[in-house]
């Protein structure tokens, strides 16, 4: 491709023929250049963000680069329902494309119809963030993506059997050689996948389209929302910060802690008091696809989850100081709730 940019600096020597043949590969380089995604030449994958995320905020571990073939290989797994003991539950089962990358569902149903005590979350902007669940027990995507694959509930399957189904299938060999030159291992089924994940972004919302300058790309009613989510009173911003609606840390809102047996969130992980009832702050993007909502899926609508913050949250003794009844009025509520719908935006994939 270089050698063609060069050759339309010298001068002219050529016939019209061959010049018009160069002029052709230029507009071939050119569209390429500007699609969305595209492989270098050395073959490392750069993805281009939609608008509205941040670039430098990706991370991308270090033994880990993304390639073009191998976000191919990771699309492809996520989407095998051989990963799973019987064959029936994939990833795709309960993070479907068309519902956000969750399932609908307040719980998550894996293999054998069993029900998992947490909801499933979106997969958008994994990109850019390190800790994963709800809880945030693991550290990275190629750290989590080997769990459901064991999990009981889930996909109930050994890493053994899953690395013979796969080699049985024939369907892999090749693609591991060519991208890790290993034979089909769980180590780069894990990799593989987390690759994949990283492309699952979603920005360009009306949102994003407004902060950069369309100010029509907001309703009223959304931008008086965006008003109150960032005003010291509602201070939605408080948790729900940059970019990413997140702050990447834990909280509790009172989320299920009401119910007989609360589930615990982090505390099980870390066995700090402090912990009890806390989770991991969700990105608030393309949320009107991923209903319903919290880590036990227990508000079916965002008018449920205003209403739920108008009322501080659920009163437990580790309630987050930052959670307190806000007055809202049907309006303000209203506002809220088209305001969140604007955080809805275009994911890079169009499934
Ligand atoms: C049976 C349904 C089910 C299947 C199958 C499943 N997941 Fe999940 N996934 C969940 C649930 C539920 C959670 C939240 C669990 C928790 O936080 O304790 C989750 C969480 C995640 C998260 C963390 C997201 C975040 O915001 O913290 C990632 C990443 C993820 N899953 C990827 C995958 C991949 C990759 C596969 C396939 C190898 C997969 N999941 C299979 C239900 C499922
Ligand atoms: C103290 C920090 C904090 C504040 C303040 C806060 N949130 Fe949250 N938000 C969280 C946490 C933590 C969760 C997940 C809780 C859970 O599932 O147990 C959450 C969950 C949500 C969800 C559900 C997301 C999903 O994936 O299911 C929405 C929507 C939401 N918050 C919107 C808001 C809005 C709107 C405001 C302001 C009125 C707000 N939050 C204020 C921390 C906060």
């Amino acid at each position: 491709m270089h050698g063609v940019r060069t050759k339309m600096t010298t001068p002219i020597q050529s016939t019209t023929q061959s010049l018009q043949f160069i002029l052709l590969l230029s507009v071939l380089f050119l569209m390429a250049g500007c699609g969305e995604n595209h492989t270098s030449q050395s073959g490392k994958y750069s993805l281009t963000l939609p608008l509205g995320l941040d670039s430098t905020a990706q991370y991308i571990p270090a033994d880990n680069p993304m390639t073009a073939a191998k976000i191919e290989l990771g699309r492809k797994l996520f989407f095998d329902a051989r990963l799973s003991l019987d064959g029936t539950v994939s990833c795709a089962t309960c993070h479907n494309p068309s519902l956000g990358f969750s399932d609908g569902r307040a719980r998550a149903m894996g293999i054998y119809g069993q029900e998992f005590k947490r909801s499933a979350p979106t997969l958008i902007n994994r990109l850019f963030s390190k800790d994963q669940f709800w809880d945030g027990r693991v550290k990275s995507l190629e750290e989590q993506a080997p769990q459901p694959i064991q999990n009981e509930l889930e996909m109930r399957n050994t890493p053994e059997n899953v690395e013979r189904t796969l080699k049985a299938s024939g369907e892999y060999q090749e693609d591991f050689q060519q991208v890790f030159g290993t034979d089909v291992s769980m180590d780069g089924i894990a990799k593989a996948i987390a690759a994949f994940e990283r492309t699952l972004v979603s920005g360009n919302s009306p949102y994003d389209k407004f902060k950069a300058g369309e100010t029509t790309a907001l309703t009223e009613s959304a931008r008086r929302g965006l008003t109150l989510f960032e005003s010291d009173r509602v201070n939605c911003v408080k948790c729900h910060t940059g970019f990413n609606f997140t702050d990447e840390k834990f909280h509790n809102n009172g989320t299920g802690q009401d119910q007989p047996q609360p589930d615990l969130g982090r505390f099980e992980q870390t066995k700090n008091d402090s912990d009890r009832g806390v989770f991991k702050t969700p990105t608030l993007r393309d949320m009107s696809r991923t209903a319903p909502y919290m880590h036990d899926g227990s508000l079916r609508t965002l008018m449920d989850v205003i209403n739920f913050y108008n009322k501080g949250g659920i009163p437990n003794q580790h309630l987050s100081k930052h959670m307190r009844p806000l007055n809202l009025t049907e309006e303000q509520r209203t506002d809220l709730v088209a305001f969140l719908r604007a955080l809805s935006g275009t994911n890079t994939l169009d499934f």
